[in-house]
């Protein structure tokens, strides 16, 4: 059987963070989600989990069906592999991965598996890099045999000239894994056991080591402090938006566009600055994101216009939509085509049907409204009574003046009116005009108080 054996119980002390260093997101999601979603794409048949530090945390973030091993000490990625060896039969090839390398790919991991077999029982996966400055060498012979890794501080100058590096990720088989782990030491410069050392091993016992590499240095980077993941963060973004844009989306600036998720787009989208995709988004043909929007899971259909500064979560946004600048959609909401919702509206759990506006400053939640409906500025639904959510039921064609509360649950009925200003306790019936208003009265003569001496 083949087995993943993912190291995550470092510490991460270069990070200086609460969070174990394996859970810090890359693109909004933990790290290890990553390598672990790589394991399964493989596939593998188990995957085990080495944790140790935040051991409980990690364990609570990470809902995916793995076997959970504790290091409850951390003395090495060497002393990590040991811990679970009684997961291991002697025909089983473990592959051996890094909770803080994120970005290593299934096909590369595949091609990594596919050298092992019992005349080869280590197989490593090698890089080769324009800076390989700290990195162990791979050292070859003249039949270009893998002979050792030189650690960059115990290389010649002729070794250092080597570009060719290795990344740590290997696959190994279960009965030799054991003897090399076993025979390791910690008289190295940090009193650890390290993992790297069961290389010179497999070479002293006369194995020939097979190597895979990649071509792409980002699938091999690991993450040791901040600027480390803030740079493998802007080099997967890049890349996401490199693939959006080759599927025929326009980003404005490439540099300035986040995706924190999963997004599928038609053709001829827009992205301006500062946008932020989030979750699972979804753009159709034509639809344009204005600057410093922010979309979680949502589903924009075609030529819709999300003008900038727009938030929402949780929505539908129907066909030739016209949204925002400063609009606040929050879950629930949806919206059918050529619905116009303008600055400063905040919509929650509401159904609206095609054409109508909520151009200025108001709340819709828990509505129904219909189609070709005006909500004029200033318009809330009072949903909430201090203990219970109650629905706002809006006929087509009603027209609902400015700042009118409708005191939920109420209906309007199609083609109402409402008066500006109006406190709707009861039904408003269809096709009439509501109203509730104290009358306008002028005091003849009145005078302003003057203010004494
Ligand atoms: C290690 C490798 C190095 C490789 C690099 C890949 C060794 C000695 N070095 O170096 O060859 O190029 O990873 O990024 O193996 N961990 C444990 N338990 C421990 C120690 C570490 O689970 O006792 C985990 C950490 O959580 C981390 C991973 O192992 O996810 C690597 O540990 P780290 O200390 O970052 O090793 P590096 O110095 O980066
Ligand atoms: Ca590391």
């Amino acid at each position: 059987m083949l087995k993943a054996i993912v190291l995550a119980a470092g510490k991460g002390t270069r990070m200086k963070s609460r969070l174990p260093k394996v859970l810090q997101p890359l693109a909004g999601r933990p790290m290890l989600t990553y390598v672990l979603e790589a394991a399964e794409a493989v596939p593998v048949d188990e995957t085990l989990v080495v944790i140790g530090h935040g051991a409980d945390q990690v364990r609570q973030a990470i809902k995916a069906p793995v076997t959970w091993v504790e290091q409850s000490e951390q003395h090495g990625t060497g002393h990590a592999v040991a811990q679970t060896l009684g997961h291991l039969a002697d025909e089983d090839v473990a592959l051996i991965l890094y909770g803080d390398v994120p970005l290593v790919r299934a096909e590369t991991l595949r091609d990594l598996v596919r050298l092992v077999d019992e005349a080869h029982p280590l197989a490593l996966l090698t890089v080769t890099l324009e800076d390989p400055t700290g990195y162990g060498r791979i050292v070859r012979d003249r039949h270009h045999q893998v002979v050792r890794i030189v650690e960059h501080k115990d290389a010649t100058p002729e070794e250092l000239a080597i570009r060719e590096v290795n990344t740590g990720m290997m696959a190994v088989r279960g009965a030799q894994l054991k003897q090399w782990i076993e025979r390791l030491d910690s008289n190295n410069a940090q009193g650890e056991y390290y993992l790297t050392d069961i290389v010179g091993f497999c070479v002293a016992d006369g194995f020939e080591i097979h190597t895979a590499t990649t071509d792409d240095p980002l699938e091999t980077l690991g993450v040791n402090d901040r600027l480390q993941l803030a740079a493998l963060e802007r080099a997967f973004q890049r890349r996401q938006v490199e693939r959006l844009m080759r599927d025929g989306v326009t980003v404005i600036d490439p540099a300035r566009v986040d995706i924190r998720g999963v997004v599928t787009a038609g053709q001829d989208v827009t992205l301006d600055v500062g946008v932020i995709l989030e979750g699972s988004v979804h753009l159709g043909d034509g639809v344009t994101v204005g600057a410093y929007s922010v979309l979680k899971n949502v589903v924009v259909e075609s030529d819709s216009e999300i003008r900038p500064f727009t938030h929402a979560e949780g929505v539908r946004i129907g066909k030739n939509c016209q949204i925002g600048p400063y609009a606040r959609l929050r879950p629930g909401t949806e919206l059918a085509e050529q619905v116009r919702v303008g600055n400063f509206v905040e919509i929650k759990n509401a159904q609206v049907a095609a054409g109508s506006k909520i151009n200025h400053l108001a709340y819709v939640g828990d509505a129904t409204v219909g189609r070709e409906v005006n909500i004029g500025a200033g318009v809330i639904t009072c949903n909430y009574d201090g203990a219970n959510k109650h629905r706002t039921v809006i006929g087509d064609n009603a027209f609902i003046g400015s700042d009118t509360q409708l005191v939920a649950p109420v209906e309007v009925g199609a083609g109402a009116t409402i008066g500006a200003g109006s406190t709707i306790t009861k039904d408003a019936p269809a096709g009439e005009l509501t109203l509730s208003r104290a009358k306008q009265v002028t005091i003849k003569g009145w005078q302003r108080p003057r203010k004494d001496n």
